[in-house]
């Protein structure tokens, strides 16, 4: 009895001292399970975290809407072509028309001829008067006597130059040219005033002595900008206006919108 038990120990004993050296292999396949496991959760939970990092960002719902929206889109630009061509060349003329419209104002006129200037007023101010050629070099402004009439308000460009010349040989009484003030000015005429009174936007000019040579010329040009409100008028004084040059390249007048 008391052999047996002890063989009985032994064996339980030696079981036991074994059972350490077998435990590590049972513990490494459940490892190895419990890693696999972990491995796959990780990258499962990667995949969603990608998934609803897209998601946010609105990347996925863009590619949705981007491939839900092309093939159709296409489909119905085909169709209108094939439809009704004649709609769509209307609505290209009409875009046409439109674009037309948003030109700027503007304008730029010549000196009218033939010009009839006393030599009388030499030092007075007088007012230019200006060819519209029928209001062909007009987009949307206005001439009259003497005047550019706002259409459109905004902020406009106005610009004027006047020559001035003198020759001996076509004066048959030699002109007193000593002592000749040249100016020129450009006026602005404010509708929205009770008393038009005009106010002057710019001035320029010299003093000159033409009694030395047979032939003199001398020019004035000046521009600014300045704001102007419809019917607005703008025009051009000048001094001496007897000297002033009927050619269409020496004296003119015009303006152009900048912006509103
Ligand atoms: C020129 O003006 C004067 C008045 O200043 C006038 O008597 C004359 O008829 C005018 N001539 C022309 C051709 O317009
Ligand atoms: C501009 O000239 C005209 C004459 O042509 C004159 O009646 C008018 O008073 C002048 N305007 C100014 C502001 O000098």
């Amino acid at each position: 009895m008391a052999a047996n038990d002890y063989r009985a120990y032994l064996r339980n004993h030696i079981d036991m001292e074994e059972a350490p050296a077998r435990a590590p292999h049972t513990g490494s396949t459940h490892r190895a399970l419990i890693f696999g496991t972990l491995a796959v959760m990780g990258l499962l939970q990667v995949a969603s975290s990608v998934a609803i990092l897209l998601h946010l960002t609105g990347y996925l719902r863009e590619v949705d809407l981007a491939s839900a929206q092309q093939s159709p889109n296409e489909e119905m630009h085909s169709e209108t072509l094939i439809a009704d061509p004649i709609k769509s060349f209307k609505e290209k003329k009409e875009r046409c028309r439109q674009k037309k419209d948003t030109r700027m104002p503007s304008a730029h006129l010549p000196i009218k001829t033939p010009t009839n200037f006393s030599t009388k007023d030499r030092n007075d101010l007088t007012m230019i008067l200006w060819e519209d050629f029928h209001g062909s070099n007009l987009k949307k402004m206005k001439y009259r006597e003497g005047r550019i009439l706002v259409d459109e308000p905004g902020y406009y460009y106005v610009y004027a130059k006047t020559c001035f010349r003198y020759a001996e040989v076509h004066d048959r009484d030699k002109e007193d040219v000593s002592n000749l003030q040249l100016f020129q000015y450009i006026f602005h005429e404010k509708h929205t005033q009770s008393v038009i009174k005009p106010v002057v936007l710019t001035k320029s000019g010299g003093t000159l002595q033409w009694n030395i040579a047979n032939y003199n010329m001398y020019c004035v040009e000046q521009g600014r900008g300045v704001q102007l409100t419809k019917a607005d008028g703008v025009f051009v004084n000048v001094s001496n206006a007897w000297l002033l040059d009927p050619a269409a390249e020496g004296t003119y007048f015009g303006t152009f919108k900048i912006s509103d």
